[in-house]
């Protein structure tokens, strides 16, 4: 179907779209209207191969049968259920499967239905871990520069990227610090895989435990890699770095996975990745293959029995969503991690991860690129910004992408990839082929 063609148009006014220049979309809208394995059509009737998963989402590739059957079947054999003080066999099932993947004993799961309200969940669990075992004034939270944890409250007081905390500065949490970011590009340029250098960053946890005390620090969130912040990819030994001294205070250690978890740096999670074990884990995007809203907590099992052990008779931790497991989310989480678990994706996609390091790394001499950083199935690519128009030149690669038949992603002057992970070698070289020619024409 070509819409255009067809005549048929679609009123854009209504639909106030999120972190989107509205005025220049509506202006020259971009419409998605079919997706299968790769590839997406566009309402002009183009082919896009995604380079982005969707927005770092659709780790099994676009409308896969298995998933698309399973939420048909759901959705026909009962839509809704509550799981408050109620249950329905799908929301166990999905647990039990994602906790088959979790690391180390974070295997009770808590529902939410995007990765800021799973950071948020996430966030409340520590803090009323500490209050049941009776250290209640362990309130601090720990982010980090640039880091990304969703849009909530608390999502950007730990956050750490500017422009999404500025217009609520005044309201964001109290009791918030923050460890210093870790990238640099002079030391860390074009570094394949973990830069070697900057695991010392980690110490300034030490700082911040000095300036405030230890028996107020509640727990540190971080990304394992940065993804939204335009692929940070952590040094040798920081996140091993940041374990220990979590353990040394007793504090919580939060891996926001909702970009690396479900086999994006092939394996399930970043936390098997890289060898360091969280004690609560987000995750949200891949858990379903982004096909119906579903965020979730990976909680370690004594976090969970202490609050929950700990309580009084009655309800034992007063949060919940009227969606946690819903029964098409949960329906969908299921069938992805059968898909997941068939294929072998994640070693799939652990296995093409060199391949796509040779062919994004082949830019270096590309016009304007100042570094280019990878991990697993996620790169980036760094851009010399436009004089006075900092982002201008990721929006016009990005654009000229995307006339060519290639979605990618841009954070500004960064450009991000990070394919499904049934990518082959083909799709790999057209997706940098065309990043390739849309720098040399945006130079
Ligand atoms: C690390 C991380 N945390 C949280 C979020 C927020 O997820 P959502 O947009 O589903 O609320 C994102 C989204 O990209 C993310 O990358």
């Amino acid at each position: 179907m070509n819409m255009r063609e067809t005549g048929s148009t679609v009123d854009l006014s209504a639909f106030w779209m999120p972190f989107t220049n509205n005025r220049q979309f509506k202006e020259a809208p971009r419409l998605l209207i079919s997706a299968k394995g790769m590839y997406y059509r566009t309402d002009d009737d183009r082919e896009i191969l995604d380079g982005t998963a969707g927005l770092w989402c659709v780790n099994a590739g676009h409308c896969r049968t298995e998933i698309v059957e399973a939420v048909k079947a759901q959705v026909e054999q009962m839509e809704f259920a509550p799981t408050f003080q109620m249950g329905h066999p799908k929301a166990f099932e999905a647990a039990t499967r994602i906790a088959a993947h979790t690391p180390g004993d974070l295997k009770k799961i808590f529902f939410a239905n995007s990765g800021s309200e799973a950071v948020d969940s996430a966030l409340k669990i520590a803090l009323a871990y500490h209050r049941a075992r009776g250290e209640g004034q362990r309130t601090r939270l720990i982010g980090r520069e640039r880091g990304y944890h969703g849009v909530g409250f608390g999502g950007i007081s730990v956050g750490g990227l500017g422009p999404n905390r500025k217009a609520y500065s005044g309201q964001l949490l109290p009791s918030v610090d923050h460890l210093p970011q870790t990238y640099n590009l002079k030391e860390q340029a074009f570094s394949k895989g973990q830069p070697t250098w900057g695991a010392h960053l980690a110490d300034q946890l030490e700082r911040l435990v000095t300036l405030h005390d230890a028996s107020t620090i509640a727990a540190v969130i971080v990304e394992p890699l940065a993804g939204s912040a335009g692929v940070l990819v952590p040094p040798q030994g920081y996140l091993q770095r940041l374990r220990e001294i979590c353990d040394k205070h007793g504090i919580l250690l939060i891996f926001d996975e909702v970009i690396t978890g479900w086999g994006r740096l092939g394996a399930p999670f970043a936390s098997q990745y890289f060898g360091v074990t969280p004690d609560l884990l987000t995750m949200a995007k891949g858990t379903n293959n982004a096909t119906v809203p579903m965020g979730a907590v990976a909680v370690r099992n004594d976090v969970h029995d202490t609050i929950v052990n700990g309580a009084a008779a009655g309800i034992e931790f007063f949060h919940g969503y009227t969606y946690s497991g819903h029964p098409l989310a949960a329906a969908a989480a299921v069938a992805t991690i059968d898909v997941y678990e068939k294929d072998n994706l994640f070693e799939r996609a652990a296995k093409i991860s060199p391949y796509f390091e040779q062919a994004i790394h082949r830019l270096h001499d590309a016009p304007n690129v100042l570094d280019i950083r990878n991990l697993g199935l996620v790169g980036g690519l760094e851009l010399k910004p436009r004089e006075g128009k900092p982002g201008a030149r990721g929006y016009e690669v990005f654009l000229k992408c995307f006339e060519k038949g290639v979605l990618v992603r841009c954070t500004g002057d960064i450009l991000a990839f990070s394919p499904p992970l049934i990518v082959n070698e083909q799709q790999i070289d057209h997706l940098f082929g065309t990043v390739a020619e849309a720098l040399k024409e945006t130079a």
